[in-house]
């Protein structure tokens, strides 16, 4: 499949699309306390949503249970939101989410402290969010896709992190997953090249140590190999001919 190109007016609808989702994850951001379930922050998830008049695209996504993905510590993505899950101080927990607006898709992740943390769970939560503007730096017309890729790798490495290669980026539009991938790790081929109107989903998946990942019978949750913390940050982007657009961040927001 080609990666699609979005006219104008179909980026003004991945740019209300993503605002909405950027608007959502600043309130639960402030969910984020010891004593908290990952469930509550689902049903918080799915009441913003409701209230945006809009839909969750990753409920019912191949079979998944929830509105949201919450993984925590060890959890590289796709953890189920659940009663049970209470968020102690110390934890990092990932917000994984997006929605539909008038038929366009938005995603992003961020990856937060529970209360005070370990300093090297601070530092892996920082060189991830960092890895993607990194990335992002090649996220433009003219560039090939595989340079944001090899720009993820070369900082990330720096650090000795593992970094996650079962699960990858990917374009977004009319469906949450439409080519192209987006490898966070080092490619030996450019890969196509990048072109204005291409709306790409780029989002580092880092872990403290291996980066080998397994699953958990829920068929869902994925777990670093050894137990070692793991973080995810993401955003839906704009390719334009200059600075790549970042969607799913708010001017002014606590996030930029
Ligand atoms: N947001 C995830 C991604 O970045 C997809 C979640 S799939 C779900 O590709 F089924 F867990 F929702
Ligand atoms: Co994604």
């Amino acid at each position: 499949m080609a990666i699609s190109i979005k006219s104008e007016k179909e980026i003004e609808l991945m740019r209300e699309s993503c605002r909405l989702l950027a608007m959502m994850h600043e309130e639960l951001k402030k969910d984020i306390k010891p004593g908290i379930s990952t469930k509550d922050i689902n049903d918080h998830a799915e009441e913003i949503i409701a209230s945006y008049g809009c839909v969750s695209n990753f409920l019912n996504y191949n079979g998944y249970p929830a509105s949201i993905c919450t993984s925590v510590n060890d959890e590289v993505v796709h953890g189920i939101p659940k009663k049970e899950r209470i968020l102690k101080e110390g934890d990092i927990i990932s917000i994984d989410a997006g929605l539909i607006y008038k038929g366009y898709h938005s995603d992003a992740a961020r990856t937060y402290a529970v209360g005070a943390i370990a300093p090297e769970h601070e530092k892996l939560i920082e060189v991830t969010k960092q890895s993607f503007f990194e990335g992002i730096k090649y996220a433009r017309a003219g560039y090939h896709l595989h340079d944001i890729s090899n720009a993820i790798d070369a900082y990330v490495s720096k650090f000795g992190y593992g970094i996650v290669r079962a699960l990858v980026g990917h374009g977004i539009g009319t469906s949450m997953h439409e080519d192209p991938q987006i490898p966070n790790y080092r490619q030996w081929r450019r890969g196509p090249k990048l072109k204005p109107g291409m709306t790409l989903a780029i989002e580092p998946m880092i872990n403290l140590g291996t980066p080998v990942v397994c699953f958990l019978d829920d068929d869902w949750t994925v777990v670093s190999e050894d137990g070692s913390y793991s973080a995810h940050y993401e955003n839906t982007v704009l390719i334009t001919d200059k600075e790549p657009e970042i969607l799913t961040l708010l001017q002014g927001g606590t996030d930029v």
